[in-house]
C-alpha cells in the first residue's frame, strides 16, 4: 500500500457511501512513496517551457514526487524583468497544472546574485541595493503566502575564493550589506509568510577538496551568524550537483551534516543530479556509475536525521542544465536524472529508492 493508493482509497471510500464500485488498482510506488515511508519527502525541479508541451512528463512527475520546484520561474530576473512590474505567470502556470494538484510547492530562489535584473543592478551601483533586495523578498514571498511551503531565501552567497571576510562572495548583494543583509532577507521573508520554512541554499559542500573544505567552513560560519542574530532560518539546502569521479569522503560529509544539524537546522538536498561528463559513451557504464555515485552520497545524507528529503534538479534526462552549462566533450545527452528520455526508470531511480528504503526512519 502506498501514499497514492491510500489517497485513492480514501476518495473512493467516500464515493462508496453512495455508489458501490470495485476498489482501485494498486498504483506503482513512486520515489515519494519510498521517501514517505522513511519520514521524508521527494521532489523535483520542473521547467515551465518543457512541461507545457509534455503531459507525459507532468504525469511522471506527479507519480514520482510530492514536491515541485520551478527551476527558473521564481528568480528575480524572471519575476521583475522591468523595474516595478512584477510577474509570476510562469510559476503560476506550473503551480496550476492539473497534474500537480496536491503537490507541495518549493520556492527557489528569492535572492541570487546571478538572477538580479539589469535595471536592479544599476540601482545596486547607485547604493540602493539593500532596500531593493528586501522589497524583492517581501514581494515574491508575499505573493505566494500560504502556498509555497519552503523557500530558498538566499542562494550561493559564499565564495571563499573571492578572498573576502567570512568567505562571503564578492557580489552586488555582498557589497550592498553582506551578512547583515542576508539576515534581514530572512526576517523579511518571515514577515511576508510566517508559516514558510526558510532555507539558505548552497553548492559545492559535498566533496573532499580544499575548495569545498573552505566553503563548508564558511557556510557553517554564516549559519551560526544568522542563528546568533536571531534570523528566522530553518534549514540548509545542499544542492548536490554531483560529478562521477570527484572525491567523496563519507567522513567529511557526515561530519558537516552533523555540524549543521547541531545548529538546530533542518537539511534538504535541493538540486541533486549526477554529471557523467568524464565517462565513456556506453550507456550502461554511465548509468551504473551515476547510480553508484548517488548511492554513496544519498546513503550518508539519509543517515542524518536532520535531512528532511531530496529534490532532484529535473526528473528526466534530456532537459538538464548540465547539457548546456557543462556538456560532455562528445556532445551526448548526459544520463544525470532518475528517468530517461522515454520516462523509464534508470539505475539512479533505484539508488534513490534504495536510499530511502534503507534510511533510518525520521521521526
Ligand atoms: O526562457 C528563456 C527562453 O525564452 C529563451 O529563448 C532562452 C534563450 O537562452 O533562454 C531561456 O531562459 C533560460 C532558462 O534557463 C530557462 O531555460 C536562461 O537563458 C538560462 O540562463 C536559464 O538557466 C537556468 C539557470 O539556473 C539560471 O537561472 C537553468 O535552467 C537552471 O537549471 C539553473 O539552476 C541553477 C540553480 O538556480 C542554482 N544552482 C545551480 C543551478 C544550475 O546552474
Amino acid at each position: 500500500m502506498n501514499r497514492r493508493t491510500l489517497l485513492a482509497q480514501a476518495v473512493l471510500a467516500l464515493a462508496a457511501s453512495t455508489i458501490a464500485e470495485p476498489g482501485p488498482a494498486a498504483v506503482p510506488d513512486g520515489l515519494s512513496d519510498h521517501a514517505w515511508r522513511s519520514g521524508r519527502s521527494f521532489g523535483c525541479a520542473v521547467r515551465g517551457n518543457v512541461l507545457l508541451s509534455q503531459p507525459s512528463l507532468r504525469a511522471a512527475i506527479a507519480r514520482e514526487a510530492d514536491t515541485i520546484v520551478p527551476e527558473t520561474e521564481l528568480k528575480w530576473k524572471q519575476n521583475e524583468p522591468a523595474g516595478g512590474r512584477e510577474t509570476y505567470a510562469g510559476a503560476e502556470a506550473i503551480a496550476s497544472a492539473g497534474e500537480f494538484r496536491g503537490l507541495a510547492l518549493r520556492g527557489h530562489t528569492a535572492v541570487w546574485h546571478r538572477s538580479i535584473p539589469d535595471w536592479a543592478l544599476r540601482q545596486f551601483e547607485a547604493g540602493r541595493g539593500a532596500d531593493l533586495v528586501l522589497r524583492r523578498v517581501r514581494g515574491v514571498v508575499a505573493h505566494f503566502r500560504d502556498r509555497i511551503v519552503e523557500w530558498d531565501v538566499v542562494n550561493e552567497a559564499i565564495e571563499p575564493e573571492d578572498g573576502l571576510a567570512h568567505g562571503m562572495r564578492n557580489s552586488p548583494i555582498g557589497k550592498a550589506g553582506g551578512r547583515g543583509l542576508i539576515a534581514d532577507c530572512f526576517a523579511a521573508a518571515h514577515d511576508a509568510d510566517p508559516k514558510a520554512r526558510l532555507y539558505y541554499n548552497e553548492y559545492g559542500v559535498e566533496y573532499a577538496s580544499p575548495d569545498e573544505d573552505a566553503r563548508r567552513v564558511a557556510v557553517l560560519e554564516l549559519l551560526s551568524f544568522l542563528k546568533a542574530r536571531g534570523a528566522p532560518v530553518h534549514g540548509l539546502g545542499i544542492q548536490g550537483h554531483l560529478t562521477v569521479g570527484n572525491r567523496f569522503r563519507e567522513k567529511v560529509f557526515r561530519s558537516f551534516l552533523a555540524d549543521v544539524a547541531s545548529l538546530g537546522l533542518e537539511i534538504r538536498i535541493t538540486e541533486l543530479d549526477v554529471s557523467d561528463r568524464r565517462l565513456d559513451a556506453d550507456i550502461q557504464t554511465r548509468d551504473n556509475a551515476v547510480a553508484d555515485a548517488a548511492r554513496q552520497f544519498v546513503g550518508v545524507a539519509l543517515d542524518e536525521p536532520a535531512v528532511a528529503g531530496i529534490v532532484t534538479w529535473g526528473l528526466a534526462d534530456p532537459s538538464s542544465w548540465l547539457d548546456t552549462d557543462r556538456p560532455r566533450p562528445d556532445g551526448l545527452v548526459q544520463r544525470t536524472l532518475p528517468l530517461d528520455g522515454q520516462l523509464r526508470r534508470k539505475p539512479l531511480w533505484q539508488a534513490l529508492a534504495d536510499g530511502f528504503d534503507h534510511a533510518p526512519r525520521r521521526a
